[in-house]
């Protein structure tokens, strides 16, 4: 079993091979092929402690895909509402035989401790990290980077998003999504810019990153792709109060704001959108634009490359 716990964790040629996975997954669900089953025996766990649409049921999907015998856990209702704490839980599970645990949860370092927790135990279970806290969403950024990949037809061993420009813009001091990208889309090639009002923005210039700065035009100019993201205000320290209109007019992926980046640039969002702040609704539904439900559609073969990479099959 291996544990899929950040971007850093893995080296450049486990990110190799899981993108690699993933594009040939894609290329096998579109030709309506034989999956064949892999993980046929494999117990895995989804435990999530924050609420989740497309990641919870992708992981979903893509063990049900593989073979897995896949259980969500209620936590809603589990004994977690009667003060059971996130360790006990982790190995209440792995006593029941958990092969792959894939786990969100809020707190710092959770996802190591889960891990620690798991060793010390003695179970071999592998944790696969669906998003913790404000640090990292590795999965996410796999998608994302498998997305561009396809769209731009490039393969990760020969060229990656090597030249890119990619400008993110949104809530990036609370966005996991954000971490993880800059951390995997740097690793690829890809030249990052970074933009939000000051006080979403990181407090120095992330490794990879050529350019953080509070203009959005500036961050847009002659860029590859623009990726919005949903401003995380359940993470907001309660005096920081951002006015969504005002949002929109400064920070919004908006078609006039779009028109600064390449004609043919693509615009990304992780989900979930709110439409008319961090992106308008023109520039989301734009099919010749919007790589928004190719990402959604990508996290399905990701995660089952991310699965049978924590299964070792
Ligand atoms: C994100 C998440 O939960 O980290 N969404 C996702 O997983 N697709 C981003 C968000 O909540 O805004």
């Amino acid at each position: 079993m291996n544990h899929l716990t950040d971007i850093d964790a893995l080296s450049d040629e486990q990110i190799n091979n899981l993108l690699d996975e993933a594009l040939r997954y894609d290329r096998i669900i579109r030709a309506g092929q034989d999956l064949k089953g892999p993980l046929a025996g494999i117990l895995q766990f989804n435990l999530f402690y924050e609420n989740s649409t497309r990641t919870s049921l992708s992981f979903e999907v893509a063990g049900k895909r593989l073979g897995a015998d896949v259980v969500a856990v209620p936590v809603a209702a589990s004994s977690v509402h009667k003060g059971e704490s996130l360790r006990d839980t982790v190995l209440t599970l792995a006593a029941q035989g958990a092969d792959i645990m894939v786990l969100r949860a809020s707190g710092a370092g959770t996802i190591d401790a889960s891990k620690v927790a798991l060793k010390e135990a003695g179970f071999g279970t592998a944790i696969v990290n669906a998003g913790e806290g404000a640090f990292g969403h590795p999965t996410q950024a796999l998608l994302d980077a498998a997305t561009l990949m396809s769209a731009f037809e490039r393969t990760p061993d020969d060229d990656g998003l090597r030249g890119l420009s990619i400008a993110i813009l949104g809530d990036l001091v609370h966005s996991r999504v954000a971490a993880s990208c800059c951390a995997l889309f740097a690793r690829l090639g890809a030249d990052l810019r970074l933009c939000a009002p000051q006080e979403l923005l990181p407090t120095s210039k992330p490794d990879g990153v050529g350019l953080v700065t509070t203009s959005r035009f500036e961050a847009l100019e002659g860029v590859d792709v623009a990726m919005a993201l949903r401003m995380q205000t359940e993470r907001f320290e309660a005096d920081l109060a951002i006015d969504p209109a005002g949002y929109r007019e400064d920070f919004g992926l908006t078609m006039d704001a779009l028109s600064f980046a390449k004609p043919t640039a693509f615009v990304m969002h992780p989900g979930p959108m709110n439409r008319g702040i961090e992106i308008d609704s023109d520039v989301a539904d734009d099919p010749s634009r919007s790589l928004i439900l190719q990402q959604v559609a990508m996290g399905v073969p990701t995660r089952m490359a991310v699965l049978r990479h924590a299964a070792n099959r």
